[in-house]
């Protein structure tokens, strides 16, 4: 079978517009597969299947999914490096691995048919977004272990797109290609496209009149008063693209273009499930809680109730049938705990974007005096009110705390940077620095 010829980048692939029955029975049967590909192929599934006295033949429904152990980021450090691979090595023709600030990276692999369904998959995924063949694409995710940068090229390619694979980095020379060869798309985390337009200000490239219309941002957690500032700034509308390197990297869930209103998630392809993060029980539809994947048609590296640790909610489907992601609050290793309040940065992030006289770069630091755990929001002024005098800069420092203090509950101390000072994203943002 040529999974690549399975791509029409002229038309809607079957299973987006499927009916709920036909997608839902699809899931069963790919999910069926999975199971017994998994339980068969990595000695892990089946020790655990073993303990709880399952059988791959149990599973006859969706519902039975929650029947099945979960798997963590954990099991794949056990098993490093090639331990949960359900084929054999030579099979495998990619490996990728996250960073791992801490300990072992976690490593994934992809057959060639897994390769062959991940570019269609972010082919789809451009094209939800507003992307055709034939547009140019500008691709500043990092090329190399991270899923970014190869993920977003080899499905721009199978799209049709004309790649330009300039990678993370180097800025200025970021600006000098986007100015020359005028790309339709850009492809980049949010955090970086924001360096990328203090570059391009910095230059004196006026965003507006480069003939970019679609930013497709996402591998961080970025809130909708980003999105506002992002598209006004560059003058493109920008989409939120979601995924993860365990389940495939970019393109687990894709924002569609029509409704602009969080990644819907490739259902043929990626069951999710909402948990309690504390109890791991299934929560209903439309809760919050830990977003959980099941691949469906993984080669290499099946992966069974899959915890993300990202906190979402399901929403129904809106331009697609399938069930969409609402914006990933953060992941639950990302929460702090200030004097008892759970906050995340993204709920800084807004409040700090409010205030249109801050530009978008901020951190978050966290300090401890005494035994009190305290917080100190560092921004910036916008290049064009650096000229405010003291006790205007006071007024607004007052009003982000005051901001914060409603509307999370906590008491901060804001800090305002000489411009240029906070460090800027080459990929994904370090928001957070904890002293403590
Ligand atoms: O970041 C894959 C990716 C690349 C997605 C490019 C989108 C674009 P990892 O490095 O394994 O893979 O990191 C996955 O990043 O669990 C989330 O916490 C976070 N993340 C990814 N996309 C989004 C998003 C890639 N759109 C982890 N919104 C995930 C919020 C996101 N968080």
């Amino acid at each position: 079978m040529d999974i690549r010829s399975q791509f029409n980048p002229d038309v809607l692939d079957p299973m987006e517009t499927a009916s709920i029955d036909e997608l839902r029975a699809h899931q069963l049967d790919r999910l069926k597969w999975t199971v017994q590909h998994a339980y068969h192929n990595v000695p892990m599934y089946k020790a655990r299947f073993d303990q709880l006295g399952l059988h791959p033949d149990d599973i006859t429904s969706l519902d039975d999914l929650a029947k099945l152990p979960f798997t963590t980021k954990t099991d794949l450090r056990d098993n490093y490096p090639y331990g949960m691979f359900a084929t054999p090595v030579e099979q495998v023709v990619r490996l990728h691995a996250s960073s791992g600030t801490t300990g072992k990276p976690t490593v994934v692999g992809y057959t060639q048919n897994d390769i062959d369904t991940w570019a269609n998959i972010v082919a789809r995924s451009i094209r939800a977004a507003g992307g055709r063949r034939g547009d140019k694409l500008h691709n500043a995710y990092g090329y190399g272990l991270f899923t970014g940068g190869l993920g977003a090229h080899y499905g721009a390619e199978r799209l049709g797109c004309t790649v330009i694979p300039m990678s993370g980095g180097q800025t200025e020379k970021q600006v000098r290609l986007i100015t020359d060869f005028q790309p339709d798309i850009i492809m980049v985390t949010p955090s970086y496209m924001l360096n990328i337009a203090d570059e391009m200000e910095r230059q004196g490239v006026d965003p507006h009149k480069l003939k970019l219309r679609l930013g497709i941002f996402g591998a961080e957690p970025w809130t909708d008063e980003l999105r506002k500032k992002v598209e006004e700034r560059m003058g493109m509308r920008a989409m939120d693209i979601y995924g993860l390197s365990e389940i495939m990297g970019p393109g687990v869930a894709m924002e569609c273009a029509e409704t602009q209103d969080g990644p819907t998630v490739w259902e043929d392809h990626f069951y999710p499930e909402i948990i309690d993060p504390n109890t791991g029980e299934v929560l209903p539809d439309g809760e919050m809680g830990e977003l959980v994947f099941t691949s469906l048609s993984k080669e290499a590296l099946p992966m069974i109730r899959y915890r993300t640790r990202d906190l979402t909610r399901l929403l129904p489907g809106t331009a697609r049938r399938m069930r969409r992601i609402d914006k990933i609050t953060g992941r639950s290793d990302d929460m702090m705990i200030i004097r008892g309040v759970n906050v995340f940065p993204t709920q800084i992030e807004e409040e700090v974007l409010k205030i249109p006289h801050f530009s978008e770069s901020y951190e978050i630091h966290l300090y401890r005096k005494g035994n009190m755990d305290g917080m100190e929001v560092h921004v910036e002024l916008r290049p064009e009110h650096q000229a405010l005098v003291d006790s205007e800069v006071h007024n607004l420092v007052k009003k982000l705390c005051h901001h914060i203090k409603s509307s999370i509950g906590i008491s901060v101390a804001v800090n305002v940077r000489d411009i240029g000072s906070i460090s800027r994203s080459e990929g994904k943002a370090k928001r957070v620095f904890d002293q403590r």
